[in-house]
């Protein structure tokens, strides 16, 4: 009996399982009803009575290492099941999320599309500017509130360097090294030393436009304007001009299209007017043609300038405009777009 049972064991030892078949095998061979260990236990009756308790302890040892045997078979094989799977190589790889463009990106982009469409380039030019394509050139008197600390920032005062507050001093520069015609749409980023709140903030993106030939009228700046809300906003869209003031265009405009939330009905965020102000605009004053050395009396033009961030806040009715500054992948990835 000794003898067997320490034969068994070696074979329990040394029994390998490559798969579930061979794992199977050994189950039946050594646990099954009809199996080896049920056998010892079988024959274990007609074993002498004073050799009973050692035989009985050796064949109790046995069961466990069959037992344990199994467990530790049955556990590499799923192991190494696990394993393959890793390995896998048929397996299709993880798939990489699509990115999206940044809102201000996708607005940008449709809103230079609309005025290349009626002819109009797109010029771009420093952020770190001068005293003169900032201000002077067009035309703000030197003691406007524009040029204090307060408003703008400024690197070196003397001769001043400053961060530019709009992209007119691209239309400057265009005007510096072109002759009319002239048609071109200026996007860029704009500083201003604003405290940051869910209206406003002290880094924007602006698109600036200039229309300069012979007999340009008032009327061409309003088709043209009129044309773009409705390629913005959708053939519906209302656009009014009231009376403002800027020192470089004379007259000069502020520009309302009728509220896309309410369609002018009066909401909360037209504050009930039925309108909101998207852009400034106007006839460029001759003053600012006379600095670029343009003939006044020849040559008429109309210059407009919008917020980027302003026109995407009321396309897709985004209510704080910090969102666009904070880089959260939950806001930024809800904007697909062919562009
Ligand atoms: N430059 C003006 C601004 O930044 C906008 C504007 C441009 C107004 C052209 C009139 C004409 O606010």
């Amino acid at each position: 009996m000794h003898d067997k049972i320490s034969l068994v064991l070696n074979e329990v030892k040394q029994f390998s399982a490559k798969n579930k078949e061979d794992l199977e095998k050994f189950r039946i061979r050594f646990l099954g009803k009809k199996g080896i260990l049920n056998e010892l236990f079988a024959s274990f009756r007609e074993i002498p009575n004073e050799e009973k308790a050692a035989v009985g302890q050796e064949i109790n040892a046995l069961k466990l290492a069959i037992q344990d045997r199994f467990e530790k078979l049955s556990q590499s094989l799923k192991g190494s099941q696990e394993q393959e799977k890793a390995i896998d190589l048929s397996l299709p790889g993880p798939p990489i999320p699509n990115g999206a463009r940044h809102p201000i990106s996708i607005v940008r982009t449709q809103i230079l599309q609309i005025f290349e469409r009626l002819g109009f380039n797109v010029s771009l030019g420093p952020e770190i500017e001068d005293d003169w394509h900032v201000f002077s050139a067009l035309n703000f008197p030197p003691e406007h509130p524009a040029r204090d600390m307060q408003d703008t920032f400024f690197i070196q005062k003397d001769p001043d360097i400053l961060l530019r507050t709009h992209t007119s001093s691209v239309q400057v520069r265009v005007m510096e090294s072109s002759r009319p015609p002239i048609r071109t749409v200026s996007p860029g980023r704009v500083f201003r030393n604003e405290a940051i709140s869910a209206r406003a903030h002290c880094i924007f993106h602006q698109i600036e436009g200039l229309y300069i030939d012979e007999n340009v009228s008032f009327a061409d700046l309003k088709q043209t304007l009129l044309y773009f809300a409705k390629e913005m906003f959708g053939e519906e869209v209302r656009i009014r001009l009231r009376p403002s003031f800027f020192p470089f265009t004379e007259p000069s405009a502020e520009m309302d299209i009728s509220c896309q939330i309410c369609g002018g009905s009066g909401c909360n965020v037209c504050k009930y007017t039925g309108w909101l102000e998207i852009m400034g605009c106007g006839m460029v004053d001759p003053n600012v043609l006379e600095n670029n050395k343009i003939d006044s009396e020849k040559y008429t033009g109309f210059a407009f300038g919008m917020g980027i961030e302003r026109i995407a806040m009321l396309k897709y009715q985004v209510k704080d405009l910090r969102l666009y500054f904070e880089n959260d992948l939950r806001f930024l990835s809800q904007f697909k777009s062919a562009y």
